[in-house]
């Protein structure tokens, strides 16, 4: 049976979504993730849900340590990832309170550890040249799709966002800059999330959750605590999805899936022969 890690963004920090959920406490060779984590079941799937910025929401996104997340919930052996990244829009089309499940991002993050192959973890040894196409798991995001659909939440099933490293907001140029790369978001954390799950062979697929339009707007000026209130007011649309999706995850047989993913993985690393 399939085990599902759930990293959840702004505003899903405690989704009271798992069924007997359990505090584990997990330390892993690139330190401690953002927090305990949460293990329960969701419609009888078992699922490992992570808080990405922390339970109090105080870690900012450069902060996050991402590679002691994605270690946690491959140490408790989950098989796939689905999470969740708050977002501002940058089409007009896209609207604050609908979906996007992303299938590429251009990162424009800078400094974050990004690859568990530095040589710091003898458990990881070697030099990981990841493929960063396709980005997201394919299969993992038409689940997401689907299921979208089923539960009738406005969503788009194609786009690209853009990664900035914050914690400060676009200026309007780097927002309009990025509107003429043909980027559709614009958000803080959707890296290296999706690399690291690459490197370790875990399906990974990110639902974007739109909460503004930038600055780009003549009108419109995004503000911290303007996205967590359109996130606040969309959060059941979030939660809904995932417990639907976990429910269609656990109905799938993945491991075809997880063994072309971890080949992948296994091919990308140069491992010297002595
Ligand atoms: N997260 C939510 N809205 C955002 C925005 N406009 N820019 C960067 N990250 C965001």
């Amino acid at each position: 049976m399939v085990k599902v890690g759930i990293i959840g963004g702004s505003g899903l920090e405690d989704p009271n979504i798992l069924h007997e959920p359990k505090l584990v406490s997990v330390l892993t060779p690139y330190g401690a993730p953002s927090d305990d984590l949460l293990e329960g079941t969701i419609n009888g799937v078992e699922c490992v849900l992570l808080a990405r910025h922390g339970r109090k929401h105080d870690i900012m996104p450069g902060n996050v340590n991402y590679r002691a997340n994605l270690w946690a919930l491959y140490s408790r052996g989950v098989d796939v990832i689905i999470a969740s990244t708050a977002c501002g829009s940058l089409q007009e089309h896209v609207e604050p309170g609908h979906l996007l499940f992303p299938d590429s991002v251009f990162d424009r993050t800078n400094g974050r550890a990004s690859s568990f192959f530095d040589g710091s973890n003898p458990g990881a040894p070697g030099v990981c040249h990841i493929q960063g196409h396709p980005t997201y798991n394919e299969k993992l995001r038409q689940v997401l799709i689907s299921t979208a659909e089923r539960c009738q939440l406005v969503h788009h099933r194609t786009g690209f966002g853009v990664c900035i490293e914050g914690p400060r907001f676009s200026t309007r140029t780097e927002s309009n800059v990025f509107r003429s790369w043909g980027a559709s978001l614009v958000n803080m954390t959707m890296m290296p999330e999706c690399i690291l799950a690459k490197e370790l062979g875990i399906p990974y697929a990110t639902t974007a959750l739109v909460t503004d339009y930038d600055c780009w707007k003549e009108e419109e000026q995004v503000t911290a605590s303007s996205v967590m209130q359109v996130f606040a007011a969309n959060v059941e649309k979030a939660k809904k999805l995932f417990v639907e999706a976990v429910g269609e995850i656990g109905k799938v047989d993945w491991s075809d899936e997880i063994r072309k993913m971890k080949k992948q993985a296994r091919e990308s690393l140069m491992i010297s022969p002595d």
